[in-house]
């Protein structure tokens, strides 16, 4: 192990016992074993195994300079955590691993590719694109020679400001890789995706095909960890313009390199969720996992990736998401209900004892023009508040769109609490997360219709073991 790794692992290890004992950090989301984590970064399967990267700053629980921090599970449950992966070379002249992802190159070595950031430089107007190879645990890294693999020489004379966040695809026999950026400095309006197609076998030779595509919106700063794949018939493009997630859904064009969407929406209407990295599993399907923030500083942890979830694309043009399945094997004893009538009124039902929760409720709302969903523990207001009018998704401060289709009435939430973080997912569509503050053990659920009728046709609720 080198210096800079001893170092990062010597930090993260001394404010592991403070991070650890503190009752709202999370158990069944992936945290560092310590300090300071944002992005998830190179999800991979390989060989057998599933592992994800993510941005890890070791020495607070502040953000400061960034290392690729590691963590792998054989079976999407259980995780465990391995060594820091990533470190900036100083003597080369790096300070910093920005994000970034995984892919197994021509000569089928796993390489990792990520923005590197230079002593003393603004990201805004200086980075290049680093990669480095391992064998196939993927637990000891080599920076490739020579590095940089991309350079803003590529780009002639045009200027890509911000310019980060590699993500590697392949389309028939070609590969490429899109990279976010802006083409004005501070005006915003001009947030691009870059792409670049391979000219080797090996991945260190990048020819840039231009703009895959400019966002439309007019104040969006840029385009961060921008991810562009294939979900069924449809391309599929996911960024973060320092605002909530967007995803795209329409046409890639691999000749001109263009893309044209059709439809768009939000990957998450919660502002906890940001810069999400997805991976490809082998049964073809895509699973993503975002950056969850928006914690309490100074408790020696902060931050967390959101649980696993499944993609998909609807004939009408929705992105869909769903709760990994493998996540069932996470949970203890269960408690259900069924068939319970709501006349415009209430009831209070008690949940599993514990802060680590999934609930899972399909409601028919009737004649209701609301219903509501209330969890409550001690002496403290609702914690978590869901309120669904036929029309639009509340929960707490975050709202969404969510209609149902004609002669729908049916409900259905997965709601997710993991001591300080909040998941939901309602019929498929929509997501929020949300960071909370923690149930005490004890904590029941209230269910109320208002307007008419509704019947819970099911409620179900289970404590959630530790994914470690
Ligand atoms: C997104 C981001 C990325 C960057 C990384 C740095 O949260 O700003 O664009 O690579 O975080 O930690």
């Amino acid at each position: 192990m080198n210096d800079a790794l001893a170092r990062a692992t010597a930090a993260v290890q001394a404010a592991a016992p403070r991070a650890q004992a503190d009752p709202a950090r999370p158990v069944f989301h992936v945290t560092a074993p310590a300090q300071w984590i944002n992005d998830p970064n190179g999800p991979i399967f390989h060989k057998g195994v599933y592992h994800l990267f993510y941005q890890l700053h070791p020495f607070s629980d502040g953000s400061g300079p960034k290392y690729w921090g590691h963590v792998r599970s054989r079976d999407l449950a259980k995780w465990e955590h391995l060594p820091i992966a990533l470190a900036p070379s100083g003597d080369a002249g790096e300070a910093e691993i920005w994000s970034g992802c995984c892919a197994i190159n021509g000569n089928g070595e796993p390489m990792a590719f990520y923005t590197s950031i230079a002593p003393g430089k603004s990201a805004m107007h200086h980075a290049e694109q680093w990669a480095a190879t391992s064998d196939d645990d993927l637990i000891a890294w080599r920076k490739v020679s020579p590095n940089p693999v991309l350079s803003e020489e590529l780009h002639g004379g045009k200027k890509i400001y911000d310019w980060r966040d590699p993500f590697i695809f392949p389309e028939g026999k070609r590969t490429f890789m899109v990279l976010g950026g802006s083409l004005n400095e501070s005006k915003g309006g001009q947030a691009v995706v870059n792409i670049y197609e391979a000219e080797n076998a090996g991945l260190t030779k990048w020819k840039y095909r231009g703009v895959l595509f400019q966002l439309p919106d007019a104040n969006a700063r840029t385009a961060e960890c921008p991810n562009f794949f294939k979900l069924g018939d449809e391309w599929v493009l996911f960024v973060s313009p320092y605002g909530k997630v967007q995803y795209f859904g329409g046409d890639f064009d691999a000749v001109t390199c263009r893309f044209r969407p059709r439809t768009r929406g939000l990957v998450d209407h919660g502002r906890n969720f940001y810069a999400p990295n997805t991976m490809l599993v082998p049964d073809g399907r895509r699973m993503v996992w975002g950056w969850v923030n928006g914690f309490p500083g100074g408790c020696g942890w902060n931050g967390c990736l959101s649980l696993p979830r499944v993609l998909s694309f609807s004939r009408d043009g929705q992105l869909r998401q769903n709760p990994a399945p493998q996540l069932s094997k996470l949970r203890g004893e269960r408690v259900a209900w069924r068939n319970l009538r709501l006349d415009n009124d209430g009831k209070t039902l008690p949940l599993p004892w514990t802060s680590t929760l999934e609930i899972e409720a399909e409601i028919d709302l009737q004649s209701a023009t609301r219903v509501s969903l209330g969890i409550k523990s001690g002496n403290n207001d609702a914690q978590v508040v869901v309120n669904f009018s036929g029309l639009e998704l509340q929960v707490l401060d975050a709202k969404a769109p969510l209609s149902l289709a004609k002669g729908e009435r049916r409900l259905k939430l997965r709601i997710f609490i993991d001591r300080s973080v909040l998941e939901v997912f309602a019929n498929e569509t929509v997501c929020i997360t949300k960071t909370i503050v923690p149930l005490d053990a004890g904590a029941a659920l209230e269910i109320r219709a208002e307007g008419g009728n509704a019947v819970v046709k099911r409620i179900q609720a289970w404590p959630m073991k530790t994914i470690w």
